[in-house]
Order: structure tokens, then sequence, then C-alpha cells
């Protein structure tokens, strides 16, 4: 009985040492880049590929059952004649996003940057022959922009990836069902190498096709993401596997829904880390790549609401655009970052840097703080005055917009704000000095 006893005792050390070992530990200078992440709070995801010639989204392999070996022809006449690095970073710029989260290889397989370990390429298989990726990277540097690169883990293309589950990668044509699982988990480390080694700093790999095989598949993503670390420690891991947040990972993505809202489909029963940053991914207009006849675009309105809304749940926005196959980005994309950036120039300092208030998010809006501020943002008020329940002592109330005083009147319960006469049409900001 001692025995036994003893060896169980034995075994359960063991396994807490294992345990213990095997859990992420993220570094100081992860913890840094978490935080100067969460302090961006605005980027634009990219979805291109050679897809875009298609013009109708990035999924039209599958949903169109396209032969993967006929579908590669496309690539001999993918040239983005007008694509010009610069120009689109400094648009984004412009728009006040701090980072650019491109797809280096979509569910496609085919890879927009200069890899050693795929024809499949933008250099190989196309006359284009430019690494797009390290035009954007060096366009980056030079704006101050942060590069992430998205990652797909499904490839609908080769063939020592496993046929997924029914929804994807199926009838492409490939003919071995079971691929080469040692293969394939080989090609991404390569090519997560060349990605985190060939373009300077990276501020996040964001995977993402985690759905597309059955659950509790093993993805060995300990060892994709602990390369990742190794490789750039200051690189952040993501992954869009519409979860709470895996061993390794450092943001919690949400596709389509604010942390907590499920409107989109994705987010059923998705928990909200309250330890990681959270990043909210969104189209401007229906489609993430390219889709000739989607016109059906987020006003000015609704996007900024969007992001005012993702900064009062903590969560950065990662707002969509579809280039065009020539290289251009459709014309209201470029009009609808213009408008974003104006805005987002006269009132980005109640955005960045901030986190979630202590008021959680109503109807009415939401609420920022930083240092010794609370941004109240009103999106939609009809009353006259606005209850915010917990705030203790301020010392000031202002119109961030013209810097008139607001009336307030402090209770135990927390201050009541008399509203202005009349409200902002898409956000009134109100200061709060603590
Ligand atoms: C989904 C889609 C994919 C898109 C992604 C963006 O996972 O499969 O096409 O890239 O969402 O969030």
């Amino acid at each position: 009985m001692k025995t036994k006893l003893f060896t169980l005792c034995l075994l359960v050390a063991f396994a807490s040492g294992i345990l213990a070992q095997s859990a992420y530990r993220p570094t100081e200078a992860i913890m840094k880049a978490r935080s100067e992440f969460q302090d961006r709070k605005f980027g634009i995801f990219i979805h291109w590929g050679i897809y875009a010639m298609l013009a109708t989204g990035e999924w039209t392999m599958n949903i169109n059952n396209l032969n993967y070996k006929e579908y590669a022809q496309l690539a001999g006449g993918f040239y983005p004649s007008r694509f010009n690095a610069d120009e689109w970073v400094s648009e984004i710029a412009a728009s006040g996003a701090k980072y650019i989260c491109i797809t280096s290889r979509h569910h496609d397989g085919f890879s927009m940057f200069d890899t050693k370990y795929s024809d499949f390429n933008i250099m190989t298989a196309t006359p284009f022959k430019r690494d797009i990726l390290k035009e954007l990277a060096d366009a980056c540097q030079k704006h101050g922009i942060k590069l992430h690169f998205y990652y797909s883990l499904a490839d609908w293309s080769r063939e020592d990836y496993p046929w997924g589950t029914a929804r994807s990668g199926r009838r492409s044509g490939r003919p071995n069902p079971q691929g080469n699982w040692a293969a394939y988990y080989q090609f991404m480390k390569n090519q997560l190498t060349e990605l985190l080694t060939n373009y300077g700093p990276i501020g996040a790999i964001w995977f993402d096709g985690n759905w597309d095989q059955r659950a509790g598949f093993d993805w060995g993503y300990a060892g994709l993401y602990s390369l990742i670390h190794t490789l750039q420690p200051s690189c952040l891991v993501a992954n869009n596997h519409h979860g709470m947040p895996l061993d390794g990972e450092d943001i919690q993505v949400f596709e389509r829904d604010l942390p907590g809202e499920n409107h989109g489909g994705y987010s059923e029963g998705q928990g909200v880390s309250d330890r990681l940053p959270l990043e909210t991914c969104e189209t401007m207009n229906t489609a993430w790549g390219y889709k000739i006849d989607d016109f059906r675009y987020k006003t000015k309105k609704e996007t900024l609401h969007l992001l005012i809304k993702a900064a009062g749940k903590n969560a950065n926005l990662l707002l969509n655009i579809g280039p065009r196959p020539d290289g251009t980005l459709p014309d209201r994309s470029i009009s609808l970052m213009k408008e974003v950036g104006e805005w987002m120039k006269a009132n980005g300092e109640t955005i960045y840097g901030t986190r979630a208030g202590s008021v959680a998010p109503h109807e009415w809006g939401v609420t920022m703080q930083k240092g010794n501020k609370t941004y109240v943002h009103i999106l939609s008020c009809e009353d006259k005055t606005l209850f915010l329940p917990g705030i203790s002592k301020i010392k000031k109330a202002a119109s961030f917009a013209d810097g008139t005083a607001v009336r307030f009147t402090q209770t135990k319960e927390g201050v009541i704000l008399t509203l202005p006469a009349t409200l902002d049409e898409i956000d009134t900001i109100i200061e709060l000095t603590h």
C-alpha cells in the first residue's frame, strides 16, 4: 500500500513537473510586445493572393471545387503591375492604423513571398517575380508601421497536407487523404523560419485554419509557437481557432465579432481572456479576398463605432481590405481609410494606448482609460444625463472636442454627467480627469 502511494506521489510530482515545464512563461520581451500591441489598437488586414484574379473571394478554390493543378496555372498570369508597397503603407498609415497583417500564404497554398520550400510562390510561379512581403516590410519600416503575417494551417494544394473535414480542401483533386503530416509540419516550420528571418522584426504570426481538421487533432502548436518565440523573442502568436487561448499564444482572436458577442456565428461559446490582448478582425465590405461585386461597405460611422467599441472592450480592431489583382486597393477602401484617418487624427488620443474603462460597455457607448483620464465615448444616447457607476472622485469633466466644461455631480455610487445639448453624430467624447 505504502509503495503504491509512494509511486502515485512520484507520478503526480512528475506530471506536475512536466506541466510546469510545458506551460508557456512569456518573457519580459513578450510582455512588453503584448502591451505595445494593445496600445496600437487599430490594424489593417490584407487578404491578397492569386485568387484576386478570379475576383470571387479567397475561398473560391474550395467553393467552386477547382482542381489544384489547374488552379496553380493561374499563377502564370499573376502580374500586379500597379502594386506599390509604399503607396499602400502611406495610405494605411494615414488611416491611423498602426500595423498591417497580410496573408503570407492562404488556404489555396500560394506563397506571396520568396520561399525555398514550395515552387507555388510569387518568385517562381509568376512573371511578377517581386517579393511582395519584402517590399511591404521595407515600406512598413519606413512608415513606422508594424508588420504581422497571417499564415494558413490548412493547404488545399499540397499533397502532404491531410484532407480536411467536409468543409474544405477535399475536392481540389489531391490524391492522398492522409497526406504526410510529418512532411507538411516540417514545411510549415521551414516557411515560418523564412518569414521570421528574411523580413526584419515581425509583430505577430496569425494562424488560421484550425477548424479544418477534426476536434482534438494535434497540430503540434507547441513546436510552432516555440519556434516563433525563439526566432523572434518579441513576435506574438495569434491563432484564429475561435476558442480560449492555448498555451503559447499571446493574442486572443475574434472573427467578425467583438469579444463576448456572436453575431457572425464564429464565436459560439468563445470565452474572453482576461489575461491576453484581444483582437477582433472584420471586413470593410463583406468578403476578405477581392470580390468584384462586393460594394456592401460599412459606413464611416459603422466602421468607427466598431473601432471605438472594440477599444471599449479592450480589443484591437483588424480591419480588412482585399486588394485587386492589379495591386491597387479598391476605391472605397481607400476613401474609408481616409475618413477613419481624419477622425483618428482628431480623436486618436482617446483610443491609442488606452485600456477598457471601469464602466462596462452600455447601449450608449463605452469608456476607456489612460493615466489619470477616463474617456467616455457616447455613441448614441437619448437621455440628458449619464450615470457612470463606480467612478470615484473626479476633478474635471470636459468635452474632448473643444474643452468646454461638462457639468457633473458625484454621489457615493458614481458620477452623473449632464450631457451637452447636442451630441456628435458619431461620438461625443467626454474627458474625465481623476
Ligand atoms: C476564416 C476564413 C478565411 C479568412 C479568415 C479571416 O478563417 O477561412 O478565409 O482568412 O477567416 O479571419
